[in-house]
């Protein structure tokens, strides 16, 4: 076996729904969690830091015999299940498989058998002479991850999301042309609630890009396409969601068509606002936010990287143009955040309209450092602290970023390195 080198690349950031547990998961299958620490007396500092937590490896590299095919190990999604009880569930999923973690800590554990020892051996019968009942003893904290179940043998093209409904019993898994809805206790079936598979594969003309259910309404889900396009549909209304409830577009501005639109016009992710009212996509060069009372067109639009538009052509040469960049609400809808090259990540504050462009660099990484807005200059005279648009680096792109629930801390990831970003005190881990 050949260690993949790019194996420790971060494929997927998630925060759990208190955000005080952050899991990340990379292309060699590993899940790493951070937990963020608790305030004590002795290291006022440490306050809010996040440390390693438990690392397991989810995903193995398989071969699929029928198919010749390999399958990656590459984590695409992670998504937390809320909490029910001391312990975390969280499901992790790569290009086939979805499986169900189960994270718990133990702190304690029995000694004082009657029958055998504390290493677990037989004791000699003879020996034993009074009944003694078990105790339960302290010891080091140990966290345990196990495996709960397995859902797989479901999807035929390459899944790109997966969803727990508000129901908190039911999740979704979609992958290019289909979504199937499971139920989390059982794993030998699913159904299929979206099929836009054409019967004649040659008259394929978009495919599922991503997929979300409503953060309150169960029977809501959205997905949206390689089009531009998205569908919102309700189960309600009938167990196969081929015909939408809704249908989001934007009206095609002829003037604005160029070469590339196809292309660059596709949905890399959408995601509902924690309030449930909006919706954000992300495409190439933009970020739209939805009404779901509007149909016809977005209520906003935001310009990640619009110098990018005289560089289409070998961005098309070194397929970057077919990158897929996440985007994230913060805690209360009012502002976005996503990702861009040259390890560069954008702001936009829907209530002011001001936007910003940070970097996510060792530089801003040590503690109390204040993230310095960065500028691309395009053409014309660059004044210093700018950056020309030609020196941008394209192998150092920020696809996944995640926004803590209720606090202003965001993690992004770039490339192999993780980093934390908080009032106060930012981090970089690899
Ligand atoms: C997130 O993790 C923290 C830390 O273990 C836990 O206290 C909290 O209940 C979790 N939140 C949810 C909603 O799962
Ligand atoms: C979201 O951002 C706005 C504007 O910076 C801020 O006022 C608000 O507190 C943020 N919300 C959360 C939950 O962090």
């Amino acid at each position: 076996f050949l260690v993949n080198a790019h194996s420790d690349i971060i494929s997927t950031v998630e925060f759990n729904h208190t955000g005080e547990l952050l899991a990340t998961g990379d292309k060699g299958g590993r899940v790493v969690i951070f937990q963020r620490e608790q305030e004590t007396k002795k290291q006022p500092h440490q306050q809010g830091e996040y440390n390693v937590y438990s690392t397991f490896q989810s995903h193995e590299p398989e071969f699929d015999y029928l198919k010749s095919l390999e399958i990656e190990e590459k984590i695409n999604k992670i998504r937390w299940l809320p909490q029910q009880n001391a312990a975390h569930f969280l499901l992790s999923t790569n290009d086939k498989t979805i499986k169900l973690w189960k994270v718990s800590e133990r702190d304690k554990r029995p000694e004082g058998y009657n029958l055998k020892d504390e290493e677990g051996r037989l004791k000699d019968l003879s020996t034993v002479t009074v009944l003694q009942v078990p105790v339960l003893k302290p010891m080091d904290l140990m966290v345990e991850v196990t495996p709960r179940r397995i859902f797989a043998n479901a999807h035929t093209y390459h899944i790109n999301s997966i969803s727990v409904n508000s129901d908190c019993e039911t999740y979704m898994s979609a992958d290019d042309l289909r979504i199937n809805l499971w139920h989390l206790g059982i794993t030998d079936r699913s159904f299929n609630i979206v099929d836009i598979k054409p019967v004649d594969m040659e008259e394929l003309t978009e495919v599922i890009t991503a997929a979300e259910f409503h953060p309150h309404h169960c029977n809501l889900l959205v997905y949206s396409s390689s089009k531009g396009t998205l569908r919102l549909c309700d189960m309600r209304a009938a167990a196969l969601c081929d015909k939408h409830a809704k249908l989001f577009e934007e009206p095609e501005d002829p003037s604005g068509r160029f070469f590339f639109s196809e292309i660059t016009s596709s949905v890399s992710d959408v995601k509902f606002s924690h309030s449930g009212r909006y919706m954000m996509t992300r495409d190439y060069l933009t970020v739209k936010v939805w009404d779901l009372n509007m149909e016809t067109k977005p209520i906003e639009t935001y310009q990640v990287h619009d110098y990018l538009r005289s560089k289409l052509c070998s961005l098309y040469e070194n397929d970057c143009i077919f990158d897929k960049f996440e985007c994230a609400w913060n805690g209360s809808d009012s502002v976005i955040m996503t990702g861009a090259y040259n390890n560069f990540f954008r702001m936009f504050d829907r209530n002011t309209k001001r936007d910003v462009t940070l970097e996510a660099s060792r530089e801003n990484s040590k503690p109390r450092a204040i993230l310095k807005p960065r500028k691309v200059c395009t053409g014309g005279k660059r004044r210093k602290d700018e950056i020309s648009v030609d020196s941008l680096d394209f192998n150092k792109k920020i696809l996944h970023t995640a926004w803590h629930p209720t606090e202003n801390i965001i993690a992004v990831a770039a490339t192999n390195n993780l980093y934390i970003f908080q009032d106060k005190v930012n981090s970089e881990m690899h």
